[in-house]
């Protein structure tokens, strides 16, 4: 029996970030995260399961257009998932999987949280075994090993783990028609980054400022979830900018240091600042890359998306804003045409 579904699922960017596993095999966090998901930046995944299937096929659209097989990199934590999942429904069979991103990938835009988070709903879904709420969607889609998959199941403004401090648990502080911040994300290089966070997490405790960090994050926890309630700007941004730096001041100062930031990166943390001085209320947050995203109320950001798109270091910007998180959709990412690519592999 064949059976096939497609999910979206949208990226986020995390305001207090997950940097640093207790457990990496079970993806457990060091400490909570918060994070806004996005609108515009997303993950499609089309899943076609085989019951009686073999050999798993996984096939990527690059940015250029083309949908060929993906480089084992990418195809080999897919499959691993795949596995998981299997596993988990305890049936056999294979999938086809097609998957494109709408911004690039692995350049510090959380495309594995979006890209994990529409496989695991996609193929459970093939599978007819949906998850039963939140939780168990953002349990299964973090075993993939992105931490941040967890928190890509829900919409507006999510925190994981809750404070009952529960990894197996996600909570949504507020829908994303709360408050309708915006996200200019400043793209100061496409390429995947060098360093992959899962190399981040498990470097992070060699730092000597892991640990002041972590004590610095329950009061910036509370303040950040306290800005978002009375939908308070500057105390949000203030928080999210220290949270930045400190975090890839951690990366920085790890044994061996990790440098995510390029010219373009200070270029666009400078510009932000000269922005506020100028009384535009708009602050600056880093994921795991170079990419600068400039969060601001949605008033103000047009004026921050001129600035940012004008700036020499910056390729070109990428206007996203909080969303409602992943949804099924009917129109299917269609097979590659070219018939060496539909021949099934060998399993490994
Ligand atoms: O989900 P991972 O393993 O790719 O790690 C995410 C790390 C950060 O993006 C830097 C922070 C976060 O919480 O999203």
């Amino acid at each position: 029996m064949q059976v096939r579904a497609t999910f979206i699922a949208p990226s986020n960017i995390a305001f207090i970030k997950y940097w640093g596993t207790k457990d990496a095999d079970r993806v457990v966090p060091h400490n909570p995260s918060i994070s806004m998901t996005l609108r515009n930046c997303v993950s499609k995944c089309t899943v076609s399961y085989d019951s009686s299937g073999t050999a798993d096929q996984i096939f990527f659209r690059d940015q250029t257009g083309s949908l060929s097989r993906a480089e084992p990199s990418f195809a080999r934590p897919v499959e691993r998932h795949l596995d998981q999942l299997r596993r988990r429904c305890g049936t056999g069979g294979s999938f086809v999987v097609r998957t494109e991103n709408s911004f690039p990938t692995g350049a510090g835009i959380a495309s594995s949280a979006s890209g994990f988070a529409a496989l695991t709903l996609a193929a459970l879904k093939a599978l007819d075994s949906s998850p039963k709420n939140a939780n168990e969607a953002s349990s299964l889609a973090r075993r993939s090993g992105s931490g941040s998959a967890a928190r890509s199941v829900l919409g507006g403004y999510v925190r994981w783990p809750p404070s009952s401090g529960d990894p197996e648990r996600v909570e949504q502080l507020a829908k994303a028609s709360h408050w309708d911040l915006r996200d200019v994300v400043a793209i100061v290089d496409e390429s995947h980054k060098g360093v992959s966070s899962r190399a981040g997490h498990e470097r992070a405790p060699t730092s000597p400022r892991f640990s002041p960090r972590l004590k610095d994050l329950p009061e910036r926890l509370t303040r950040v979830a306290d800005a978002i309630r009375k939908r308070d700007i500057e105390k949000l941004g203030e928080v999210i900018e220290t949270e930045a730096i400190d975090l890839h001041h951690v990366a920085m100062s790890s044994r061996p240091p990790i440098y995510y930031w390029n010219a373009g990166t200070l270029e666009t943390l400078w510009t932000v600042r000269s922005l506020r001085r100028q009384g535009i209320p708009v602050y600056a947050t880093i994921d795991a890359g170079p990419n600068v995203h400039a969060i601001c109320p949605a008033e103000v950001e047009p004026a921050v998306n001129d600035a940012l798109a004008a700036l020499p270091t910056v390729r070109r910007t990428l206007r996203d804003g909080v969303g409602d998180g992943p949804y099924e959709t009917s129109e299917h990412l269609e097979a590659p045409e070219s018939p060496e690519l539909i021949e099934p592999v060998e399993p490994a």
